[in-house]
């Protein structure tokens, strides 16, 4: 054996997703029901050792050089900080990331930022407290906005991501483009996917790429951005007013232009399973191996042969979607980690 996480598509992993928790203190309709789902038991996710463990052999065996910490919501582990300590401590040092709802980062993000986190991505649909309120089913909007003006404090870079919902958010898309150029924050509108636990996603009511540019084409002329995309889920565009160039904006287009030909991402659940994909229709446990007393190499070994099954493309993009050609994961986006 040795060497990295290859699949059968000439496609290598490098870039590593690890779902902290699958509990979350929002309700976004596009993830979560309003009453919650059943949640994993405690002692059924990683601990921070094991999550450690995992990093390990993945980025000194495995070649994986970025490792993402996702939920659920990642700031509900109280160790987070620690976590990511542990990881800016291995040899080579990953780049860490953390994918968050920004809801308690005001208060923990200066100690995240020291502890070896290098950036960080926000969810944010909405700036109108009253249409936030409406998609999360929480009156939380301060705290997440808190929350980002104190991680640009605490020096980190921050991306925001946005899904855009018919009729709810989509004709606020300028609004929100304008505030994060304000901000100078990198805003990222992302197709709505059909990983909602209720199962309620219709390919006739997202709104695509498309259609996302032409919300923005209202106040922003979008010139297309000239830098490698490097294998990066978003197309980034230039937004121009007038003769001034404001900034970059993101589109990811998960559905309409898919990237899975350039994927690079290997997945662990918050259970310790690795997901080769998004959209996989199995997982393939570790945690176990691990807590059986798995030595290293056999972990690897499982994680290689879990990524060498990866498959070629989720196939959303397919029209007739919904009966033939792609069937939607039974665990919702909350579940695998976004
Ligand atoms: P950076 O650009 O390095 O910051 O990473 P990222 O864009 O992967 O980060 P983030 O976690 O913010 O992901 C943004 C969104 O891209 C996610 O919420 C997903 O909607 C989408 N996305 C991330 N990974 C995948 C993937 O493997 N497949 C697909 N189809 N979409 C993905
Ligand atoms: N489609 C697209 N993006 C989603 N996210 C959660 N569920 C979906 C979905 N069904 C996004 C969140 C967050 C990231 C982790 O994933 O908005 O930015
Ligand atoms: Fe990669 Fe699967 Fe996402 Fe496609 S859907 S980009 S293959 S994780």
């Amino acid at each position: 054996a040795g060497s990295g996480l290859a699949d059968r598509f000439g496609r290598t992993a490098t870039d590593l997703r690890v779902s902290l928790t699958d509990r979350c203190n929002l309700r976004c309709n596009y993830c979560m029901p309003a009453e919650g789902l059943p949640f994993l038991d405690r002692k059924a996710t990683m601990s921070r050792d094991e999550i450690v463990r995992l990093v390990r052999i993945a980025v000194t065996g495995l070649g994986v050089r970025q490792v993402r910490f996702t939920g659920g919501e990642p700031l509900l582990r109280k160790d987070l900080a620690e976590i990511i300590a542990d990881c800016a401590a291995l040899e080579p040092r990953p780049e860490i990331s953390l994918t968050t709802n920004a809801i308690g980062l005001e208060l923990r993000v200066a100690a995240l930022a020291a502890a070896g986190l290098d950036r960080i991505n926000v969810s944010l649909d909405s700036v109108h407290a009253e249409t936030f309120a409406e998609i999360t089913r929480r009156p939380f909007l301060d705290k997440v906005l808190r929350g980002i003006q104190a991680s640009a404090d605490a020096g980190l870079a921050v991306k925001i991501n946005a899904v855009l919902l018919p009729g709810v958010n989509d004709h606020q898309a300028p609004d929100l483009l304008e505030w994060c150029l304000e901000r100078g924050h990198q805003l990222r509108f992302i197709e709505q996917m059909p990983l909602d636990a209720d199962h309620v996603w219709d390919r006739e009511r997202m709104l695509t790429a498309a259609q996302i540019r032409e919300r923005l084409g209202e106040r922003f002329e979008l010139r297309p951005h000239d830098a490698p995309r490097d294998g990066a889920p978003a197309e980034l565009f230039e937004a121009w007013q007038g003769e001034r160039m404001r900034g970059l904006v993101g589109v990811i287009a998960s559905v309409t232009e898919p990237f899975c030909g350039d994927c690079r991402r290997t997945r662990l659940t918050a259970e310790g399973g690795v997901r080769s994909c998004l959209f996989s229709h199995e997982e393939t446990d570790l945690l176990g191996l691990l807590r059986g007393d798995g030595t290293d190499a056999q972990i690897a070994d499982r994680w290689r042969d879990a990524m060498w099954a990866k498959p070629a493309a989720h196939g959303m993009e397919r029209p007739g979607l919904g009966d033939a050609g792609f069937v939607q994961p039974d665990r919702p986006m909350s579940a695998i980690g976004g």
